[in-house]
């Protein structure tokens, strides 16, 4: 600013926005080490809109948030909504959606502290909890899952890249942020009925809203494979008592060799023939299933 004073403003106007990334120390209440970051753009809308962007592994908020190919601050420039940026504590960058604890309401895992992050941000940005959003790629998605069903109350939709279901990385010791193959390869293959109880378990006796699930995936990925494209729509349309037939499909949308497939008005599928691990990021399909216009 003094440097633009000493200059002359008239002379040199800055082109980039002055809003960053910023860490938050004390979010409250979390057992986990999950750390918090916010962007709040130059021009905020008033009584904003939240959108909570979960990193894939191996990266960070920072990292995630830097990530060209990751369009959510550019988003939050163009519309005046604020992001959050959890950032992984565990080792390789994952997010814990293996253990009892982050697959539990108020369990005291990765879950429960994006969970008080979102309760914070309520509250210190004056942000408005009926337009409350999730998106994340890879293991994002997956805590994306995990968070659509262990605080359903909290989010009003997601929309998640190259995921598994909720439950589907489950440990079966019980381990944080343990790699599941099973899951990963595809062959975890349940009914929509056993995948929407794995969902209504995590918060037991739930029967309020739930957020509308947008589900991307790759039918060329290799990582968390195809199969689990299937087993989230059957599990999403289950929980939303719909059939897993569509009610509309469409062709080449949003782009070439990219399907959508409508369930009903609270689940749509978007599938990506030919694209592999992970689908990229369509900021403007993701916002109009937020419905931030
Ligand atoms: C992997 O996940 C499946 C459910 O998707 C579960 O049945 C299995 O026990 C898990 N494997 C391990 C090694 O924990």
């Amino acid at each position: 600013m003094k440097l633009l004073k000493f200059l002359g403003a008239a002379l040199f106007v800055p082109a980039t926005s002055a809003a960053q990334l910023e860490p938050v120390s004390d979010y409250g209440g979390t057992a986990t080490q999950v750390g918090m970051n916010v962007y709040i753009p130059d021009t905020v809308t008033d009584y904003p809109a939240l959108v909570v962007v979960v990193h894939s592994c191996g990266s960070s908020a920072e990292q995630y948030f830097s990530n060209s190919a990751v369009p959510w601050a550019k988003g939050s420039d163009g519309k005046g909504y604020i992001t959050i940026w959890p950032s992984s504590p565990n080792s390789g960058g994952c997010w814990d959606v293996s253990s009892t604890q982050s697959l539990t309401r108020d369990g005291g895992g990765d879950s429960t502290a994006i969970a008080n992050m979102i309760t914070y941000a309520l509250a210190t940005y004056g942000a408005d909890p009926e337009r409350v959003y999730v998106t994340g790629g890879s293991s994002g998605a997956m805590m994306s899952n995990v968070l659509a069903a262990t605080y359903p109350d909290l989010i009003k939709a997601v929309s998640l890249y190259s995921g598994v279901p909720a439950g589907c990385f489950v440990s079966s010791s019980g381990a944080v942020a343990a790699w599941n193959n099973t899951c990963s390869g595809g062959q975890s293959i349940a009914t929509p009925e056993q995948w929407a109880n794995v969902v209504l378990d995590m918060y037991p006796g739930y029967d309020g809203p739930r957020p509308k699930m947008q589900i991307w995936h790759g039918s060329a990925d290799r990582t968390l494979y195809p199969q689990n494209y299937e087993e989230k729509i059957k599990q999403w349309t289950a929980v939303f008592g719909v059939d897993q037939t569509p009610t509309n499909v469409q062709e080449n949308t949003p782009e070439q060799s990219y399907t959508t497939s409508d369930y009903g008005e609270n689940v749509q599928g978007i599938y990506a023939e030919g694209t592999g691990h992970s689908v990229l990021p369509h900021l403007e399909e993701s916002e109009a299933w937020f419905g931030l216009v």
